[in-house]
């Protein structure tokens, strides 16, 4: 990709390289909502027996935290965090989008009952109940965690064990379906994102490698072998000391251990892919390998404390969700929910606060970027959902809430520190 010297960055040169850095080029906004809406959604005509929950669409519970692209499709996501979601995986057909239509109406993806909760929370392992976070493969496969669990306000329902799926974006069908086994998870779901590691010529040896927020491990799920196992490590824990958050006016504390992984370039001494991961109340990045991740014999050894380290650190007011490794311009990119802000690290430099950039930072139209993703092209997609003002305070809904946003990494990082 050429990169293009802008002559306002030029101009600014002769001022200071800081007046040039802040040229840098921001996200496209692709669409965004006041509150989400269906566009097929199916009669309620069941009646709500005494002690049941009206899970009739309530459009405020409706909070997007996930966005994928793939060929002119946007799949989000919306977990089962309040009554009344009609389809906790949902899709947009850009393709069928008329111009100027900022605002499109979520479909049901795969399907409507596919989506719908059985009455009185039968459990159902061919449907789905809550969906964080998806990732799509690089051979056209959208893969995701889903939870089993009715995350309500004071009554969370365990319809089900976690399943991993897996559907096939050429046919729209789905491929395969893993019940996560309680011998490997038991108390709490954490499960909010995961991430797959697959080269597209060899679709079998596919890996996927899953964070839990909540009981701080990640699983290893491989296909090929239709197996999973855990690895657990105290840099998987939360930061006490990077649990204040200040966003939007609002005053919090959480505790969300291993939050993100992102795979790196193969590191040739190694002979294996770097793994990036990082809690989410955490300002530290820490590190590993593939082949480490990979090795069932490792996890079982319980004898790896040494195989995580920690990479550095990115300074105060950087913790992230999401994040992801570009390999065109060896970009790690992050979605920093306590900045309103896109930060960036090339990893051709030492891992420290000065060698970090933000790339997009916007305290009205940021809060809360949920989701970093990117899709086949490398372009990046960017989900920002005003979570914390929906938790602690309300919503305006005459106001836009939710955005999503892409942008070429190489465009983005235009300007910056990481553009070099
Ligand atoms: C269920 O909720 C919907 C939307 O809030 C409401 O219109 C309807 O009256 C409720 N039904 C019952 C039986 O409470
Ligand atoms: C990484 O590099 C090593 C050494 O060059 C090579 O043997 C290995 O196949 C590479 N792995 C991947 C995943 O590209
Ligand atoms: C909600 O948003 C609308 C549209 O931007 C604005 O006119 C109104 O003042 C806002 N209400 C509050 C309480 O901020």
């Amino acid at each position: 990709m050429v990169m293009v010297a802008s002559s306002g960055c030029v101009a600014a040169l002769i001022l200071t390289i800081a007046a040039c850095r802040s040229t840098a080029i921001k996200f496209e906004k692709v669409f965004e909502w006041k509150q989400l809406t269906f566009a097929d959604l199916p009669e309620q005509s069941r009646e709500i027996s005494d002690g049941a929950v009206n899970e009739t669409f309530q459009p405020y519970g409706n909070m997007p935290m996930g966005v994928v692209h793939h060929k002119q499709r946007l799949f989000i996501s919306i977990p089962r965090r309040r009554p009344g979601i009609p389809a906790t995986l949902t899709v947009i057909d850009l393709s069928t989008v008329p111009g100027g239509n900022r605002s499109p109406p979520l479909f049901a993806y795969p399907s409507h009952s596919v989506n719908q909760l059985q009455p009185g929370y039968r459990s159902d392992l061919n449907r789905l109940v809550s969906v964080y976070r998806t990732r799509v493969d690089a051979c056209e496969r959208l893969w995701f965690i889903d939870t089993g669990t009715l995350n309500y306000p004071d009554n969370p329902v365990r319809v089900q064990d976690p399943q991993l799926w897996i559907i096939d974006l050429r046919h729209d069908r789905v491929v395969h379906r893993y019940l996560i086994p309680d011998s490997i998870v038991f108390g709490d779901v954490g499960m909010v994102s995961l991430t797959v590691d697959v080269e597209s010529t060899d679709c079998a040896r596919a890996y996927a490698y899953i964070p839990d927020l909540v009981s701080n491990a990640i699983y290893v799920y491989s296909l090929q072998d239709d197996d999973m196992w855990v690895f657990s490590h105290s840099s998987f824990a939360y930061d006490p000391s990077r649990s204040q958050f200040h966003v939007a006016g609002l005053d919090y504390e959480w505790d969300d251990g291993v939050f993100s992984i992102a795979i790196g370039q193969n590191d040739t001494m190694a002979g294996s892919k770097l793994i990036f991961y990082h809690p989410m109340v955490s300002t530290t990045e820490f590190g590993t390998y593939a082949s480490v991740l990979q090795s069932k014999r490792i996890a079982m050894s319980h004898n790896y404390d040494e195989l995580f380290q920690p990479l550095g650190e990115r300074g105060p007011n950087t913790q992230s969700t999401m994040h992801h490794y570009d390999p065109q311009t060896g970009v790690l990119f992050y979605a920093q929910v306590a900045r309103n802000a896109i930060g960036c690290w090339n990893t051709r430099q030492i891992y420290g606060p000065d060698t970090h950039a933000v790339v997009h930072q916007d305290d009205l139209e940021l809060v809360y970027p949920s989701d970093l993703s990117s899709d086949s092209d490398g372009t990046l997609w960017v989900l920002t959902n005003n979570m914390p003002i929906w938790m602690y305070s309300r919503l305006n809904e005459s106001d836009y809430n939710f955005r999503v946003w892409k942008q070429s990494p190489a465009i983005a990082i235009q300007g910056t520190k990481c553009d070099n």
